[in-house]
């Protein structure tokens, strides 16, 4: 029995198994009031001293295992304003002193994130991750979409060479994936549309509360779709994801998180506004009073600005060719800038979305290539998508914890996932 189905049920009187652990205890001369924890939740248990489970209970210390049963009464002191008397104890493990008592220190609780993961916001963090994960499935799924994958070991860069792990291989060198998409590009000759949710790395030295140098990216590649049709892809994927965890976490969020929900509401119910990089220059400078020179990409404190302006995630498109990829098409009439849109969420979150039309010009593809120092010759593969029965297509990326950390509102990337990898933490 779980902790959710005695909250669900509410028989008082009746008497109910759970299986967990001590979350807090108390031991006073005649009654042991024990806090216990599943994956679900808390809830209170009572033993008195006339208990023959009293002693036992005495015994119990704080994240021992139990399994426990208790008859149901209204408490109102009780958490959720319910309480178990108890009247069976078994103790699984009593265990040693739980580490975690004062020091709560950041560097303390990341050196014992394996046992950091049982605090109750760390755990709401990681359900609602998960209710990420499957809307994500659930979006592509019900949009005709093939989960397709791409090697995570690659032989080129695509966002960057700067910021490559190499990795040795036998006795030549490859890189762990910076995205999916290259190879997802050719992958949509066969499917069509495709997604992904995988692994990504990028060996990133900022030390933000936003970059992960290990993190889990959403990708989507679409034949056929033009620019507008592929904002249009994303945006409904981060409406339906927002939707859904409001749905199976409102109350979590609003409790253990403390996040006011409500914020999340208009990006259910609105379109999410579209300007173009000019535009956003525009808005900096004269609702912001900050000057960004044209051809600079936008920085956090900028993006900071221009989100505060709206209550849903804001969709810059149109940035200058320099600042982004050499795979993104050039503007029709406007070789400048490139159909390669940006979604910056809001409440400062940063950008949780990075997505473009695709080049189909196998010559401008080789020349930016050739302009960002890279040798043409190793991208034979991706060239090839471009020479037979070569179509339009788009795609995106989404970053998970990004997302995550905007929806439940925390403070840092990092506990948007279990064990984070960042430049200077790797373990546990
Ligand atoms: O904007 P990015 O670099 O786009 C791509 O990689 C494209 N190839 C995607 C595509 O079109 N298929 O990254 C996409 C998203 C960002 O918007 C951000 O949310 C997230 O990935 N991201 C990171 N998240 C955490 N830590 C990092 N270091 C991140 N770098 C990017
Ligand atoms: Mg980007």
């Amino acid at each position: 029995m779980y902790i959710q189905k005695i909250f669900e049920d509410r028989e008082i009187g009746k008497e109910y198994e759970i299986k967990g652990w001590v979350y807090r205890i108390r031991k006073m001369k005649d009654k042991v009031f024990i806090v216990m924890r599943d994956s679900y939740g808390i809830i209170q248990i009572v033993f008195d001293a006339t208990s023959p489970h009293f002693n036992d209970a005495d015994k119990l210390k704080s994240e021992s295992s139990l399994i426990v049963h208790g008859k149901l009464k209204e408490e109102p002191k009780a958490p959720g304003g319910l309480e178990l008397q108890g009247t069976k104890l078994e103790i699984v493990h009593i265990g040693e002193d739980f580490p975690i008592q004062k020091d709560y220190s950041k560097e303390f609780l990341a050196d014992v994130r394996h046992l950091w993961l049982r605090s109750r916001k760390l755990t709401t963090t990681l359900k609602v991750r998960a209710t990420a994960i499957k809307a994500i499935h659930e979006y592509f799924d019900a949009d005709g979409f093939y989960e397709f994958q791409s090697p995570i070991l690659q032989s080129t860069q695509a966002e960057g060479g700067s910021e490559l792990f190499e990795v040795k291989y036998f006795d030549q060198k490859m890189f762990l994936t910076q995205t999916w998409q290259l190879p997802a590009e050719a992958g949509i000759f066969s499917l069509e549309k495709i997604y992904t949710v995988s692994p990504t790395f990028r060996a990133e030295k900022s030390l933000t509360s936003r970059h992960l140098t290990e993190f889990w990216m959403i990708e989507a590649e679409m034949a056929w779709y033009n620019f507008d049709q592929m904002i249009s892809c994303a945006e409904g994927l981060v409406k339906h994801v927002v939707k859904r965890v409001l749905e199976d976490h409102k109350e979590d969020l609003e409790n253990v998180m403390e996040r006011d929900t409500s914020k999340l509401l208009p990006t259910i119910q609105k379109e999410f506004p579209r300007i173009t990089y000019d535009k956003a220059l525009d808005l900096l400078k004269n609702k912001c009073d900050f000057e960004v020179e044209w051809g600079k990409d936008l920085r956090t404190l900028e993006e900071e600005k221009l989100v505060a302006l709206y209550d849903t995630p804001v969709i810059v498109t149109h940035y200058p060719k320099i600042v982004k990829a050499f795979y993104m098409k050039e503007a029709p009439g406007r070789p400048e800038v490139v159909l390669g849109s940006d979604f910056l969420a809001p409440e400062g979150c940063g950008e949780i979305i990075g997505g473009s039309e695709r080049e189909e010009n196998i010559d401008s593809i080789i020349a930016r290539l050739k302009a960002q120092g890279e040798d043409p010759k190793n991208y034979g593969f991706y060239l090839d998508t471009r020479k037979y029965g070569s179509v339009p297509h788009a795609g995106f990326g989404m970053g998970l914890e990004r997302v995550v950390k905007w929806v439940t509102g925390i403070d840092t990337i990092k506990d948007a996932i279990a064990f984070p990898r960042t430049p200077n933490r790797f373990y546990p």
